[in-house]
């Protein structure tokens, strides 16, 4: 008799652990980001820090939602999006018209452009079309990846992350890398051994990106991103990030 007592009671309480838990996860919204690209999303210490970081708490706040993020691989965003791992992605990821056709994106939030990372004793280098019969280091899935992977006669050396390129590159395996302009002036300032070239490349909008038919969320961080663009927390965050000589 006392042991079925314990074994109802026990079960009962699994049961509601299991109700409390499931709620929970309910409201909150959990946010893909892949934490290697500064200064959009990066870490300090065991802290995932940054731009994008700032911004999506900031919409967080207004449309009263708690969020958690969740770090992976940047090709693993979609895919995780799609499954339900993860409900929002904010990663400094650029709207392409491949990308709108299986999520929704946001108004965009920032511009950018591609640029090219090479040795410091590179001359030869100077732009897209001097990249021919050369070794180019991409990152997995980045827009730059798209960009060379289409150019005929450039050996693509795709890398699973944005350190892993820099590293190629920095030992010669490399003959340059392509990569969003932010993250690889960040390279370039902590590295004395490569040189920063501009490119005349497409003109790319980062925007947060949701499932399709999640479109009142989608419709709640517009209004949220345009709050933010009003109320001078958007001009702060681009003060903060890209103006105070981080
Ligand atoms: N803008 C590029 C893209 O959309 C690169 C983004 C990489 N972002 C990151 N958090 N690692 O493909």
């Amino acid at each position: 008799m006392f042991k079925k007592i314990i074994i109802i009671t026990s079960i009962l309480l699994i049961s509601l652990i299991a109700f409390m838990s499931c709620s929970k996860k309910e409201n909150k919204l959990y946010v893909g980001t892949n934490a290697e690209f500064v200064p959009f999303e990066y870490r300090e210490g065991d802290q995932i820090v940054g731009f994008d970081v700032d911004l999506i708490n900031e919409v967080a706040k207004i449309i009263k939602q708690d969020i958690e993020f969740v770090d992976m691989a940047f090709d693993g965003l979609l895919p995780a999006l799609q499954s339900k791992k993860i409900d929002i992605i904010i990663a400094g990821m650029t709207a392409t018209e491949e990308r709108k056709k299986f999520v929704n994106f946001s108004e965009p939030y920032y511009n950018s452009q591609q640029s090219i990372l090479v040795h410091k004793d590179n001359n030869d280098i100077i732009g897209f079309d001097n990249l021919e019969g050369k070794n180019v280091g991409v990152v997995l899935g980045y827009t730059g990846d798209l960009i060379v992977s289409e150019m005929s006669n450039v050996n693509a050396q795709k890398y699973g992350a944005t350190s892993e390129a820099v590293i190629a590159l920095k030992s010669k395996k490399v003959d340059a890398v392509v990569l969003d302009y932010e993250p690889a002036k960040q390279y370039f300032n902590q590295n004395d051994d490569l040189k920063l070239i501009l490119t005349d490349s497409v003109n790319e909008e980062y925007a947060i990106a949701m499932r399709k038919e999640d479109t009142e969320l989608l419709k709640k961080v517009n209004d949220a991103l345009n709050t933010i663009k009003e109320n001078g927390t958007y001009d702060m965050l681009i003060e903060k990030y890209f103006n105070a000589g981080l």
